[in-house]
């Protein structure tokens, strides 16, 4: 089968009310081809207008959630409320959710089953540090990741998860990992999805590439076989985006 090509954005903690708006009129203005899906993430306080502005072909995301539909949590955002607000997905253990906050793989695993739960699709985000790649454990940390969810979630969930690799040591740094990098890991991880879930959900299961994603380095890496799309942070906040969706044109 054909996974369809696959970009997100990952606004973080940037915007404006104003930048929002002029964003989301750059990216309607955009051509871009009917086989690619793009999926923007945003603060949760931009969501409900990134939601009425942004083009109906491009979707909406939040960039992290909690566990419970409602209740005493101060502070806290739901899976419900994120729908109810306009976003059709969510971004979920994000390295900066689990290197900077301390999140755990369980603590992601269980919001991917509320997220799931609620009727959000859920991008999946899974990497290692530097020094976990320089002492050869790249693949170890990452089925760990994968694991937990794995076994959170049943095989027809699969359906709706996307998988971003970050390794961590390409985030905001420029350093992007090489097509190859990227092709290896990608390749790793469908492995283990057919041995840990099952050949179809290996062979269906969109992995994307996140680290320092340009308008530039991106054609390339797009090429490669078990690359089936992106997750863009710092590019995702300028014109250059629409380029990157455009990444296999
Ligand atoms: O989720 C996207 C991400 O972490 C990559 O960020 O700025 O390196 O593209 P950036």
């Amino acid at each position: 089968m054909t996974r369809t090509f696959w970009v997100g954005g990952n606004w973080k903690m940037n915007g404006t009310v104003a930048a929002v708006k002029e964003l989301a009129k750059t990216f309607n203005a955009g051509t871009t081809s009917s086989d690619v899906e793009v999926v923007i993430g945003a603060p949760y306080v931009y969501i409900p207008l990134l939601a009425d502005s942004l083009r109906n072909d491009w979707a909406v995301a939040g960039e992290n959630c909690y566990v419970k539909a409602s209740g005493a949590y101060t502070g806290e955002i739901s899976p419900e409320m994120l729908k109810d607000v306009g976003a059709k997905w969510v971004i979920l253990g994000h390295s900066e959710r689990r290197n900077v906050l301390g999140e755990s793989d369980q603590f992601t695993a269980e919001k991917t089953v509320k997220a799931l739960e609620a009727g959000l699709k859920v991008v999946l985000c899974v990497g290692e540090l530097l020094e976990e790649r320089e002492a050869g454990t790249t693949q170890t940390v990452v089925n760990r990741q994968l694991d937990a969810v794995i076994k959170a979630v049943s095989e027809a969930d699969w359906a709706n998860i996307v998988i971003a690799y970050e390794p961590v040591w390409a985030i905001g740094t420029g350093k992007v990992a090489t097509p190859d990098q990227a092709q290896d890991v990608h390749a790793a991880i469908r492995e283990y999805l057919k041995s840990a879930v099952s050949p179809k959900v290996a062979e269906e299961t969109r992995i994307t590439y996140g680290g320092s994603v340009n308008a530039k380095n991106c054609k390339e890496t797009a090429q490669k076989p078990d690359v089936d799309g992106f997750l863009v942070g710092g590019a995702s906040l300028k014109p250059e985006f629409l380029d990157i969706v455009n990444a296999t044109n």
